[in-house]
C-alpha cells in the first residue's frame, strides 16, 4: 500500500512475526468496505450472499466491545468527534483506492474480493493519517473465482473447517514467503 500512495503504519519487517510500526492514535472505527452482500449486509436486508452491489459500499462500526461495535453513520462518526470531515473524506477515499488495488490483485489470482474491514489511525510523529492494520484472510472475505469456496476466515465463524489451508491456498497463489 505504501508504494500505492496510501500511507501506512508499516515500517519495516523484523523477523516472521514481527514488525516495526508507526505509533499510531487509532481512529475507533472500523470502515467495512463491501462489493457484494454476504455476512451481516445479507442478514441485514434478507439478500443472498454472493449477489453484487450495484456500487461499493462503505459502512462504519464503532469500536467498542461494551457495546458490540455497533454499526455508525458518518454523521454519528462526526458528531461524536471520532475524526474531523477532512479525515472522513480521507479515510473513504483510502477505502475505496484500496479496494481497486485488493479486488484487482485478488482477480489476478483467481479470488473475488466480496468484502473486508480496515482501521486507521493518526500518526503521533507527523499527525498524518495512515492505514494502520493487517489485511489477510482473517479481516477480508475472499471466494475462489471459480467455485465461490471461502478461503476466510468464515471457515472458522462457520465451523467449515480446513481454515489452514485455505489460508495458505491465498498465500500460495500471491506467491509469498514467510
Ligand atoms: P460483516 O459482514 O460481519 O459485517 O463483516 C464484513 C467484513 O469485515 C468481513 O470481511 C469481516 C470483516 N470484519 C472484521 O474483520 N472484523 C470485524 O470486527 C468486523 C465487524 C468485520
Amino acid at each position: 500500500m505504501n508504494h500505492c500512495d496510501i500511507p501506512t503504519h508499516f515500517i519495516k519487517k523484523i523477523d516472521k512475526k514481527s514488525q516495526l510500526l508507526k505509533k499510531v492514535d487509532i481512529i475507533p472505527i472500523e470502515v467495512l468496505v463491501r462489493n457484494f452482500f454476504a455476512g451481516s449486509l445479507s442478514k441485514k436486508f434478507g439478500v443472498k450472499e454472493g449477489t453484487q452491489l450495484s456500487d461499493t459500499l462503505i459502512e462504519y462500526c464503532l469500536k467498542s466491545d461494551e457495546l458490540g461495535d455497533p454499526h455508525i453513520s458518518s454523521e454519528h462518526i462526526l458528531n461524536l468527534g471520532l475524526c474531523d470531515f477532512d479525515e472522513l473524506e480521507l479515510i473513504d477515499e483510502y477505502s475505496l483506492r484500496i479496494n481497486d488495488i485488493l479486488r484487482s490483485t485478488f482477480y489476478s489470482i483467481g479470488i473475488n474480493l466480496v468484502d473486508f474491514k480496515l482501521e486507521f489511525g493518526i500518526c503521533k510523529k507527523t499527525d498524518e493519517l495512515v492505514l494502520a492494520d493487517e489485511i489477510s484472510p482473517d479481516t477480508c472475505r475472499l471466494w475462489d473465482l471459480k467455485t465461490n469456496k471461502k478461503l476466510d476466515k468464515d471457515r472458522f465463524r462457520r465451523d467449515l473447517g480446513n481454515i489452514e489451508e485455505a489460508y495458505e491456498e491465498v498465500l500460495n497463489r500471491l506467491n509469498l514467503t514467510i
